[in-house]
């Protein structure tokens, strides 16, 4: 086997994995490796059509963003975490103007979107609902003006580590030394059946793990209400932000009566769109309102078109679908893992920053800020002893060769939005009648975590357990 040597490497091209790297100083040398088929237009930042949330506005305050992160994240937000979210991110908002990054501006400035849970218009968008291509390909720009090398089509196999500290990753038919390490690598979504992902199995998670790197909080899976029915393609909260509402087939405005109606936290709006299903009624969203919505939501418009729907005369039919990994590679607020020099930023971490429930639009900030202190730390790390011999390790399996499908239907139809006991039991009893590889592996974790965790509490709704349990911990796997 071909053996190499990086100063860091980068699991992952999302925007996480391209803010670490751009901290890559003149005499280092950074490796990005990434899976995706069709590169970057399968990460998830990519494709992220809200926008980044930064109290810019004249009328709100660090403070303001700070506390609808915490009302939202519902009892488990790490505090700290948060703080640097919305400080450090308003400052490297501030960074990406001044490089020459353009926001949708008007007469008066930049324009400000509203999502659920914000108190204020906060968010930041880029041509229209392009925010995620244009901001990860801005970074990219930056990333290839520095010494980083690039390994596309590069599947992470495993990770190599000795007393307490990663030594090695493998691919198929290398292995990579390295000083320190990054998982930028994205979240799990894709193992739902419903998903606005399609390449987020969570297998680094998996591969973490069976290194040794402690996950968190994995039962807490956020679902996206407004996808468009059997197609799963998202369909921005910010249309409601804009004026779009929720509406059945009877014509009846559910959400009517609800605190924040249509655009109450994606939470809340899930659950009700489920009811409203399970009593046997169609949901629509109905965007006629809306003015220029051509102009506001680009891709929103054309992909509607090429399904052949005109969202602005009809009203279009919609379900939830799981969106965002909450939960993932524990860390600290210096982006580390409990192995001393691996490192997780964006959707693959978990620091805690998004508690229970993740505020909309905050998660291309996240990867932006923590991004940038994984690869600032990451880069300071001192020489890591190359080892002589690989130690015999256990690989879980790798790869997608198996009944998948089965899977994604189990964790949907068993694990998803409404979750009870005995369903749950019946999800982990049929995955672990499953040959074992590195998605079923994650998939039991999220489940023993959704069984363990006997509350409601954001984005994990426990119709056996309707309470939410006065003082909240989160779920460590080792
Ligand atoms: C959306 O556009 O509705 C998604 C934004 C997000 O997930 O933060």
């Amino acid at each position: 086997m071909e053996k190499e040597f990086f100063d860091a490497i980068i699991i992952g091209r999302g925007l996480a994995g391209l803010s670490a790297a751009i901290e890559t100083p003149k005499n280092k040398n950074t490796a990005v490796f990434f899976s995706e088929k069709i590169h970057e237009k399968n990460s998830s930042s990519f494709k992220a059509q809200g926008g980044i949330a930064c109290a810019i506005g004249k009328t709100d305050s660090i403070e303001m963003h700070f506390q609808d992160t915490i009302k939202v994240g519902a009892g488990l937000c790490n505090e700290n975490a948060v703080k640097i979210l919305v400080e450090k991110g308003k400052e490297k908002i501030k960074e990406l103007i001044d490089l020459g990054f353009e926001f949708d501006s008007g007469e008066n400035g930049i324009k400000l979107g509203l999502e659920a849970g914000h108190s204020k218009n906060r968010i930041l968008h880029s041509n229209g609902d392009n925010t995620g291509k244009e901001v990860t390909g801005f970074y990219l720009k930056l990333a290839k003006e520095k010494n980083i090398h690039f390994f596309p089509e590069h599947k992470l196999k495993e990770l190599i580590a000795v007393k307490g500290t990663g030594k090695a990753v493998v691919f198929e038919n290398k292995i990579i030394h390295f000083n320190s390490l990054i998982f930028a690598s994205g979240g799990y979504s894709s193992l739902y059946s419903k998903s606005t992902n399609k390449e987020s199995f969570g297998e680094a998670n998996s591969i973490a793990l069976n290194a040794g790197i402690e996950l968190m909080d994995l039962e807490f899976e956020q679902f996206h209400p407004t996808t468009i029915k059997d197609n799963n393609f998202l369909l921005s909260e910010r249309l409601r932000g804009e004026g779009a509402f929720l509406v059945n087939d009877l014509n009846e405005k559910f959400m009517k009566s609800i605190p924040g109606k249509s655009l109450a936290t994606r939470d809340v709006v899930s659950i009700e769109m489920i009811n409203q299903i399970k009593k046997g009624r169609k949901v629509f969203l109905d965007c006629r309102k809306i003015e220029n919505l051509k102009e506001k939501f680009p891709s929103i418009y054309s992909k509607t078109k090429e399904l052949g729907l005109k969202i602005e005369e009809e009203l279009i039919e919609v379900e939830p679908a799981a969106h965002y990994s909450i939960g993932g590679i524990k860390i600290d607020l210096n982006a580390r893992t409990n192995l001393k020099n691996v490192f997780a930023a964006g959707e693959a971490s978990c620091s805690g920053v998004h508690g229970a429930n993740r505020l909309a639009s905050n998660s291309l900030l996240e990867a932006i800020v923590f991004g940038s202190i994984a690869g600032v730390n990451a880069l300071k790390e001192k020489k890591n002893e190359v080892l002589k011999k690989e130690p015999k390790i256990n690989p879980i399996k790798s790869g997608t060769d198996f009944n998948l499908s089965f899977l994604q239907e189990l964790m949907w139809k068993y694990t998803g939005i409404r979750r009870k006991k005995d369903r749950l039991e019946k999800a982990l009893k049929e995955i672990k009648k499953m040959q074992s590889n590195n998605c079923t592996f994650l998939a039991e974790k999220i489940i023993d975590s959704a069984l363990k965790r006997e509350e409601s509490r954001g984005c994990h709704y426990r119709v056996d357990f309707l309470e939410t349990i006065k003082k909240p911990e989160h779920s460590i796997i080792k």
